[in-house]
């Protein structure tokens, strides 16, 4: 594990389970094995077309266009050290990457098409945008190796920070505090992995996934982080593995059921999918997340007129009043039982525990309890 050779494999020695190193050979072991069991591998190459830029593309990657931000080094970004005393660059970067701003791409929506297709074991992302969870991948199959943007805590005291007022700050550009006030005036951080934290629990709970999985597609992602740059390594070594990047990255290439798309991802899973007979399907799951499509349904929905939204508003309130009314007379009804059962064991006379049930007070006039 780990240390595996990285040397491409010999072009002349025949892949063992597919019929070539293509990606028409892997759809059809796809289907004709009935694959269910694909794990993933992502980072940020796969989001580099819905505009968010990777980290060490060497002229368009974010490590290499920080200078404005005037860190030491550029990696301090993500440094919980160096966040301590400086979190100002960090929040200067959220402002742009965060959620909300980006739709997700046409690889997104092609991990969220095996999950529909029910072939999706696990997703292994290393990026914080949360366009997986957008594309329509739900969390329990996502493992956020590097945590995202998606819960925030205090640094110190680990309270829970609330989402509303984390895209306020965000928004404004204001670096958050802990909300015990004075009792704990630590730094906000969002759940990101920085570098000096551990992974969260769900990585190391499904570390021992990729050695189940009976395809793994690994895409976008430079493999250079540990611990998760040794997870394409944990897969069998008779599982194909397809890499789907812009150059050849860590060890994939070197086993004879290695398939390398190499080129942008977008082009790759398009590539896939028509392979698979899906084309149509991704084209169609991705338009859904165009905002201009959410848009254009949102309006063609009958428009209710303002008389029936109050009556609903009116019909709802009332519905609440009477549960809470129902609930009261309930509750009053079981603390009298109660207190009756006591006074008959221990004679008190309950209205002198009136300052404890202040309730007591109105049942003796049989008033509603609220
Ligand atoms: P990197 O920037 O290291 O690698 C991105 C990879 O994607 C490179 O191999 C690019 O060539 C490739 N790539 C870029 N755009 C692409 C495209 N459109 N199609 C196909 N390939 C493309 O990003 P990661 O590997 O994700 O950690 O980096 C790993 C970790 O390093 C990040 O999670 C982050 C960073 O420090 C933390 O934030 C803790």
């Amino acid at each position: 594990m780990g240390n595996e050779s990285s040397s491409p494999v010999d072009e002349a020695t025949p892949p063992a389970r597919l019929h070539g190193r293509t990606v028409e050979a892997v759809a059809q072991y796809i289907k004709e094995k009935e694959v269910k069991n694909i794990v993933v591998m992502t980072g940020a190459g796969i989001s580099t077309s819905a505009g968010i830029p990777d980290f060490r593309s060497p002229e368009t990657g974010l490590y290499a266009n920080l200078a404005r931000l005037k860190l030491p080094y550029a990696e301090a970004v993500f440094d919980i050290s160096y966040f301590r005393n400086n979190p100002y660059p960090f929040y200067t970067l959220a402002h742009e990457l965060y959620p909300g701003r980006y739709r997700p791409t046409v690889t997104h929506s092609f991990i969220s098409l095996l999950h529909k297709k029910g072939k999706l074991l696990k997703l292994f992302t290393q990026n914080i945008d949360c366009l997986e969870r957008e594309a329509g991948v739900p969390a329990d199959k996502i493992v956020e190796a590097h945590g995202s943007f998606a819960t925030q805590r205090c640094i110190e005291c680990h309270t829970e920070y609330p989402d509303d007022l984390m895209k306020e700050m965000i928004n404004k550009k204001e670096v958050p505090h802990c909300i015990r006030g004075k009792s704990c005036k630590g730094l906000v951080k969002p759940d990101i992995v920085f570098f000096g934290e551990a992974l969260p629990e769900s990585f190391h709970r499904n570390r021992s996934l990729p050695a189940r999985a009976d395809l793994a597609i690994i895409m976008g992602t430079s493999l250079t982080v540990q611990p998760f740059a040794s997870l394409p390594s944990l897969v069998r070594e008779d599982t194909p593995r397809v890499l789907i990047n812009l150059e050849r990255v860590g060890s994939l290439g070197s086993r004879p059921d290695d398939v390398l798309l190499l080129g942008d991802c977008d082009t790759g899973v398009r590539k896939f999918a028509d392979a698979l007979g899906w084309r149509d399907e991704l084209e169609e799951l991705w338009e859904n997340t165009n905002p201009d499509k959410r848009e254009r349904d949102r309006q063609e929905e009958p428009l209710k007129t303002r008389q029936e939204r109050l009556d609903e508003e009116v019909e709802k309130l009332t519905k609440d009043i009477d549960a809470s009314l129902k609930l009261s007379g309930e509750a009053n009804r079981r603390i009298k039982e109660e207190l009756h059962l006591e006074q008959q064991t221990t004679s008190a006379d309950t209205t002198n525990l009136s300052h404890v049930y202040p309730h007591l007070r109105a049942n003796k006039s049989d008033k509603p309890c609220l």
